[in-house]
């Protein structure tokens, strides 16, 4: 069999087979690096099975009137920006069978109530997509994949200006001085770092059509093994390394 290994296909889901558990994907990396081209390409190709995505953005806490009143020095690339009990409460949810409302959260007015809290429902797969979604190890020992997005920091930082100028209405130099004060200090420090627990590295973002291509062929066939596990809760797969 070569480097293939055989081995006993256990798992928790497999033995309980009340819910269908979902495969869960973690899409990660620095801002404006393309998290969200990709996540879109994987629900694109994925078309034949129920994908939600669910954004890390969601969970942004609200700023309270002082800091609001300081908007600028507040930092939203730091972990601490993130309620993630709050994600890992709907993860729970959704896992267990459960529709959830995820809040929809608004750039502009700095708050997650303005617009009305998305419902989501249960679905075969679950894309986790957000700058810190490696950070807290309790969300990543939810993840059966974990992809982290490699972009060029001056591409990034381009992107970043245009988006922000441009969607959000935020002038250049609020946006470079977010930049250099929060955003950067905060990928190098949080974010990099997290790049060691992702399975899968894709360079240039959503222009690597081969990465993601390849991606979803690997996804479709854990998919296949995932759901054959549930069936046959004492199923032998041979299963072998798999490498970009
Ligand atoms: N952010 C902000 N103002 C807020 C909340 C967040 O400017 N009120 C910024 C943070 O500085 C953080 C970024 O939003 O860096 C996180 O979103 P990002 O990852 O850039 O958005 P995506 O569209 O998911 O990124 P990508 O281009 O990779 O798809």
């Amino acid at each position: 069999l070569g480097s293939r290994n055989i081995e006993k296909a256990t798992t928790s889901s497999a033995t309980e087979n009340v819910h269908k558990q979902p495969f869960v994907i973690g899409v990660a990396g620095g801002s404006a690096s393309g998290k969200t081209t990709v996540c879109d390409m994987i629900i694109q190709q994925l078309h034949d099975q129920r994908v939600v995505l669910v954004n890390q953005d969601s969970f942004y806490h609200n700023l309270s009137e002082e800091e609001f009143a300081r908007v600028h020095e507040c930092n939203f690339d730091h972990p601490d920006a993130f309620d993630t009990e709050k994600l890992l409460d709907s993860m729970e949810n959704l896992r267990h069978g459960q529709a959830v409302d995820i809040p929809n959260y608004d750039f502009k007015s700095y708050k997650s109530n303005v617009f009305p809290a998305r419902r989501v429902n249960p679905s075969d797969v679950i894309i986790l997509e957000g700058i810190l979604i490696f950070h807290d190890h309790r969300v990543r020992e939810l993840m059966n994949m974990k992809i982290f997005v490699d972009t060029d920091a001056d591409v990034r930082l381009a992107r970043r200006i245009r988006r922000d100028t441009v969607d959000k209405g935020r002038d250049i130099d609020t946006v470079l001085d977010q930049y250099s004060k929060f955003v950067k200090p905060a990928f190098d420090d949080f974010i990099l770092p997290t790049k060691k627990y992702a399975d899968i590295i894709i360079p240039r973002g959503g222009d690597n059509h081969v990465a993601v291509d390849l991606i979803v062929q690997h996804i479709r066939t854990k998919l296949g093994q995932h759901d054959l596990c549930k069936i046959y809760p004492n199923l032998y797969v041979i299963h072998s390394t798999f490498q970009i």
